[in-house]
């Protein structure tokens, strides 16, 4: 029965390859591959991967039980009651049915942990006993890391020093800990965020540094020493409490000191200046304390200050970061949607620096997230606030009193205008250039409902504000291009115009991992035999069918694996799921264990229905079918953008063109109704 199917599938490709070689636009390549870390040699990698029984290592976190051939609990990134985490000892992976979540051992590890993929393979190492062998460094890249590292080492001693003075040196005590006690601070927080003390001397850390063996080049390029012109030393932070700034991995990247009385001319806070490894505009402070607590609540606070942040922790909010003074930035917010969409940022009752931050928050818009904004009130900051009551208080008075941003800062400006008619005008353009930095077009089409509303003005005149400046956008942003002008930022997503589908990203999503699906499951298996005696494997299969028209997965980490499967598939004894499953590209793993998570284990269980002829009975049919469907969806699409176009060459009347369009879509036609024929015999095989 093979054989009929086959030579069908045939016929239809051929009226497809002139059609594609000729006419298929050429859809976006983006050569650029996803970046791997090399810094485990790959048989470290391999060893752990071996060791790290999936099974084994959830189970350190989530009570398993066994159901079948699966074990079954309760899932750690999402609140359920009713179990729908599975795990899969046999094929190395978890799934969580309910939000979705899924990958090997080392993913379950940076997930729940929120470490990178390097980070989390030295703890499963270090579970298994398992010594980590590091790839060789050029000189180069020894010496640069060598730098930093012994830059963190100088500030892990400086951490050390001054938390040592503040417990144990009778002035430390008297006055570092007896400030940080009447601010409040308890004593568990104050050892977690690792505060500390300097004595008022002119350089007794930095003697103390240089005696214990640190290098004086180390101790001015953290600016923990400053040199002064005679040669002589001086400590940056004297007379102040201390509190480091962590990295995203607990590091202390910086210090910030402040001053204990009120009075003083200097600034109330000296930080650690710019270093190699201390970039302000990219590091968050608390982010290490609060990373695990935004996943869980799938929300960040931000605020502005050292004791906003600690006060918060020791209130219970762990879900708090500081932008420490300064209007955010993009490599801050993006530190933050690694972790979640949804911020709410903190203002202090007094009303003053709200409007010039406000400027800072279209960036947040733009990056798509979710911004609520809670003011507090008057003469409240986050610390105080947080001291006053406890944190069900606190998060019912956030739930009951932030407001959406665009809201907010249409209230504000509204308050601003009065009934000054230019102001309301200004107010208008300024409200619709932030609903114009929203990405998705469906938000962005609430917002503007919203504020056609509260600002009593129609919506289609917000629409005709919003088209303008993406308009310009656009236009500044080919000009750019044709005059090869330098262009930093990200290209803005424009024309998205509800007219014009979007044919390059995520149309064919399901037909592409479709294909994925059984490349990675069954690639290596024999599709059939080429006269009795050459096999043909399903892989080949696929790439041959694929390369014959011309044809690639749009979507970026679908090609990537797709190439790497071709330069893969060459060498021997490739086994396509287990390389992709245990690759180093964290986003391939996980998409493999997707991929080879049967998504309809669950319902077929309660099915009546007789069990399905398993897969591997059904390649010859199935493998066919995955092309099929692909080819046919992009066959669909473009008969859609051709008669786009028939309507467009319509309304100029232009006789000629609309002949053209009219012959195209009738070759079209015609390719789509030889593959709905396949499509519809196979779905009759199938039934049979
Ligand atoms: N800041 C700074 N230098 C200053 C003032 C402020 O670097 N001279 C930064 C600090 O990171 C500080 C934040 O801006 O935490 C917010 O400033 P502020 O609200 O004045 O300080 P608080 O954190 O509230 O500190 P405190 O409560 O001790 O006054
Ligand atoms: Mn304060």
């Amino acid at each position: 029965m093979a054989l009929p199917l086959l030579i069908n599938c045939g016929k239809v490709t051929s009226p497809l390859s002139y059609h594609f070689a000729y006419k298929f636009v050429v859809l976006p390549f983006i050569s650029q591959t996803p970046p791997t870390t090399k810094m485990i040699d790959q048989q470290t990698i391999d060893r752990i991967n071996d060791a790290a029984r999936i099974e084994d290592v959830v189970s350190d976190y989530v009570t398993l039980r066994k159901r079948g051939v699966n074990m079954i609990g309760l899932c750690p990134f999402h609140s359920e009651r009713t179990p729908s985490f599975t795990v899969s000892p046999a094929k190395g992976i978890f799934k969580c049915f309910g939000c979705g979540k899924g990958g090997n051992a080392v993913n379950f590890i940076m997930e729940y942990e929120q470490l990178s993929y390097t980070e989390a393979l030295k703890l499963l190492a270090k579970k298994y006993g398992i010594d980590v062998v590091e790839k060789e460094l050029s000189a180069e890249e020894l010496a640069a890391r060598n730098d930093r590292e012994s830059m963190l080492l100088v500030n892990e001693f400086a951490q050390k020093y001054f938390t040592n003075t503040l417990y144990h040196h009778i002035d430390g005590k008297a006055i570092g800990l007896a400030y940080f006690r009447q601010r409040g601070f308890r004593e568990d927080i104050i050892k977690k965020f690792q505060l500390g003390f300097n004595l008022d001397l002119r350089d007794a850390f930095t003697q103390a540094a240089l005696k214990a063996g640190y290098k004086k080049e180390y101790l001015t390029k953290t600016g923990l020493t400053i040199e002064l012109d005679d040669h002589r030393f001086s400590d940056r932070f004297r007379g102040r409490v201390i509190f480091p700034v962590h990295s995203l991995s607990g590091k202390v990247l910086a210090f910030g000191g402040r001053i204990l009385k009120k009075n003083e001319k200097t600034a109330k806070y000296l930080n650690s200046p710019e270093s190699d490894i201390y970039h302000k505009s990219n590091e968050l402070y608390g982010i290490y304390f609060a990373k695990q607590s935004i996943v869980r609540e799938d929300r960040c606070f931000l605020v502005e200050g050292y004791t906003d942040v600690i006060s918060m922790h020791q209130n219970g909010i762990e879900n708090v970061v500081a932008s420490s003074g300064t209007s955010l930035t993009s490599g801050q917010i993006r530190l933050i949607h690694r972790f979640t969409e949804n911020i709410t940022i903190i203002y202090d009752g007094d009303t003053a620096g709200i409007k010039a931050s406000i400027r800072g928050i279209d960036l947040l818009l733009e990056e798509g997230m979710n911004i609520k904004v809670l003011l507090l009130p008057d003469g409240e900051d986050p610390d105080s606030f947080a001291q006053k009551h406890n944190s069900v208080d606190f998060i019912d008075f956030v739930n009951k009193n932030a407001v959406d941003f665009i809201r907010f800062k249409t209230g504000l400006l509204l308050e601003d205008a009065g009934g000054d008619p230019v102001k309301r005008a200004g107010l208008i353009n300024d409200i619709v250039q932030s609903i114009a930095k929203i990405p998705n077009p469906i938000i962005r089409s609430e917002y503007v409902k919203e504020c056609s509303n509260l600002l009593n003005v129609q919506e289609s005149m917000l629409y005709h504000e919003i088209n303008k400046i993406k308009r310009n956008e656009l236009n500044k942003k080919t000009v750019k291009e044709h005059t090869g002008e330098a262009d930093g930022a990200p290209p803005v997503n424009v024309g998205e115009e509800p007219s014009i589908p979007d044919i390059s990203k995520k149309v064919f999503d399901e037909e592409e991992q479709n294909i994925l699906r059984v490349l990675i499951r069954y690639g290596t298996e024999t599709l059939y035999y080429v006269d009795d005696t050459a096999p043909l494997s399903v892989g080949e299969f696929i790439i041959d069918e694929l390369e014959k028209d011309r044809l690639q997965l749009n979507e970026e980490l679908y090609r990537f694996i797709f190439d790497e499967y071709k330069l893969q598939s060459k060498s021997a004894g490739f086994n396509p799921e287990r390389f992709f499953l245990h690759h180093t590209n964290s986003a391939v793993s996980r998409l493999t264990a997707d991929l080879i998570t049967d998504k309809y284990t669950l319902s077929k269980i309660h099915s009546k229905q007789k069990k399905l002829t398993s897969d591997i009975e059904r390649l010859v049919d199935l493998v066919p079918r995955v092309i099929v469907e692909y080819k046919n969806s992009i066959i669909i699409e473009q008969i859609k953008q051709k008669l786009l176009e028939l309507k467009k060459a319509d309304e100029v009347k232009d006789g000629a063109r609309i002949d053209e369009i009219m012959q195209d879509i009738g070759r079209l036609d015609s390719i789509k109704k030889l593959l709905s024929k396949t499509l519809g015999e196979r779905i009759i095989l199938k039934l049979t």
